[in-house]
Parts: structure tokens; C-alpha cells; sequence
């Protein structure tokens, strides 16, 4: 069956980003020259996804206005004859069919998702982590849709860390197939690095069965009262095989201070229209 809807859960807080996200939405800090978050509704398009369903919260509605229409700045460029950035303008209105449900309480991860149970219904669906970036030539959740369409069961994107950075992340207990492609026995959400299953993180990109629903209303609250996407898909393991997909490409947590600079300095560097004189200031500073 095509998957063909995507959830980007876009409802966090932002705490780790603070003051710069006490107002405005993390997903919308600029990226070189556009939001964060278009980089993931571009790769959710590319990946051949239909519907992309964000679910939002409190202080959140600059999302939503991005991807809509707006009427003023487009008559206002159609004035000005500037038909170039007008064209672009509409096209991020027309990327993907948009659907916008609301997480009423921060109840974590796995509860964001469980939001969207009534619009993904009764069919295998994408999770995009809306604040992770994915820098690769295929895009990463079409990577990741393909080992689902071969292997036909639930796959989740890894990437390899450093085990003094596994506290940071889910970490997946591994039985290697093939060259990047893995059974998962197990995971971890957030371990102590010696008590780390291996290195490879669960990295933002999942493709999960509509049975996950119904594990995430079973997951108890965690320590800090949040239902754990973690613990639903740990269950998961438990009823037929998940596979773990090592994207091949560049992962930036933009979330965090430090991965927002790093994917901020490497993406600006790419950049067709400025990356070479960027390049070139870069070299001139006396680092
Ligand atoms: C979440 C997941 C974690 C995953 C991480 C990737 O954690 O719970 O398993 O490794 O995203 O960014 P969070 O960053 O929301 O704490």
C-alpha cells in the first residue's frame, strides 16, 4: 500500500533553543533564506508523500500562514512586476496538500502523534521530526520508504553518533541484514552511553503501521508524564520485525543551538546564488 501521508509533529516547546523560540516557533527560525520546516515539507514532496498533516499547538500559527496563500504579498509583487518571487511564493502555498491538527497539552512525542490518528486513519504513514533537517541527494524518507516497500514492515531512519552524544537520542539494539539496512531487537530511549544497546540513533524519519496508534494510547506516561514514541515502538518490536534504515546523507538537529549552525554554515555554503562568496569570507577569518 502507497504511503501517502506524513505527520510532522511541530508542537514542542523549543526549550533547547530558548530565548530565540520563547515567541516564534522553531520550525520558522530561517535556514540560510527559508524556514526550517520547508526543508522538511520539500522532502516530504520529493518522497513522493501526498498530504503532509502538522500538528501544531500554542504560538504556532506562523506555520500555517507559510504554507498558505497570502493575498497581500502576492498582488504587492504582482504590482512590482516581480513575477520571479511571486511564482516562488505561490509554489510554497502548492508544495503538498495541508492538514493542521492541534495538540491541545504537551504530552510528548508519542501524544502529538496520536492527534493525527484521525486523519492518517486506517493506512501505513511517515513521521518527519519537523526540526531535522536531512541534506542528502534521494531524499531521506524516499530512502526510507523504499527498504518499507521492499522489506514490507515498519522502518525508522538511523544515523551513527558518537557514544558520548547517545544520551541524546532513542538508540536501537541492531542485527545487521545488509550493508545499512538492520533488524531492530530493541531500543532505548535515551540511554547512559554505557548502557548505550550500539551507536546508531533513531534519527527523525519513521514509517510506521496505523497499529502504532493503539500501542500509543497502551504507553503509560513516561518519567516526566510525556507518552514516549520510543516505548509504542519498542511494543512494535514485539508483534513482527521493524527495520532500521541508515540514511545516507547529512542529519542536522536544528533544534539545538550548535546543530542549527552547523546546518546553517554547510547548507549556506551549497548555496548556488551566495555559497562561493560565503566561502570565501569563511577563509578570510583568522580562525
Ligand atoms: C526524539 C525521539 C528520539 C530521537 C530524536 C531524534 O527525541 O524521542 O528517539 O532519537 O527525537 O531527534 P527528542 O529530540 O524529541 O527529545
Amino acid at each position: 500500500m502507497k504511503v501517502r501521508k506524513a505527520v510532522l509533529p511541530v508542537a514542542g516547546l523549543g526549550t533547547r533553543f530558548l530565548p530565540a523560540t520563547k515567541a516564534s516557533p522553531k520550525e520558522m527560525l530561517p535556514m540560510v533564506d527559508k524556514p526550517v520546516i520547508q526543508y522538511v515539507v520539500e522532502e516530504a514532496r520529493l518522497s513522493g508523500i501526498e498530504q503532509v498533516i502538522m500538528v501544531t499547538g500554542r504560538g504556532k500559527r506562523a506555520i500555517e500562514d507559510h504554507f498558505d496563500t497570502s493575498y497581500e504579498l502576492e498582488s504587492l509583487l504582482e504590482k512590482k512586476g516581480d513575477h520571479k518571487l511571486l511564482r516562488e511564493m505561490r509554489a510554497i502555498s502548492n508544495l503538498i496538500s495541508f492538514c493542521f491538527v492541534r495538540q491541545n497539552e504537551a504530552l510528548g512525542l508519542g501524544h502529538a502523534i496520536l492527534c493525527a490518528k484521525e486523519v492518517v486513519g486506517n493506512e501505513p504513514f511517515a513521521v518527519m521530526l519537523g526540526d531535522v533537517i536531512m541534506d542528502s541527494d534521494k531524499p531521506a524518507l524516499k530512502q526510507v520508504l523504499d527498504i518499507h516497500y521492499r522489506f514490507k514492515g515498519p522502518v525508522i531512519a538511523v544515523e551513527e553518533v558518537e557514544q558520548s552524544e547517545v544520551s541524546h537520542y532513542g538508540i536501537i539494539r541492531p542485527e545487521t541484514l545488509e550493508d545499512g539496512v538492520y533488524k531492530i531487537l530493541d531500543m532505548v530511549e535515551k540511554p547512559k552511553p554505557e548502557e548505550a544497546p550500539s551507536n546508531l540513533c533513531i534519527s527523525g524519519r519513521y514509517v510506521l503501521p496505523p497499529e502504532i496508534f493503539g500501542l500509543l494510547e497502551q504507553a503509560a506516561p513516561g518519567s516526566i508524564g510525556e507518552i514516549q514514541l520510543t516505548d509504542a515502538l519498542k511494543a512494535l518490536v514485539g508483534m513482527g520485525p521493524v527495520y532500521g534504515c541508515r540514511v545516507e546523507g547529512r542529519v542536522y538537529d536544528t533544534g539545538s543551538k550548535l546543530g542549527f549552525l552547523q546546518a546553517t554554515v554547510e547548507l549556506a555554503l551549497k548555496n548556488p546564488e551566495f555559497g562561493d562568496d560565503f566561502r570565501n569570507y569563511l577563509k578570510g577569518l583568522k580562525l
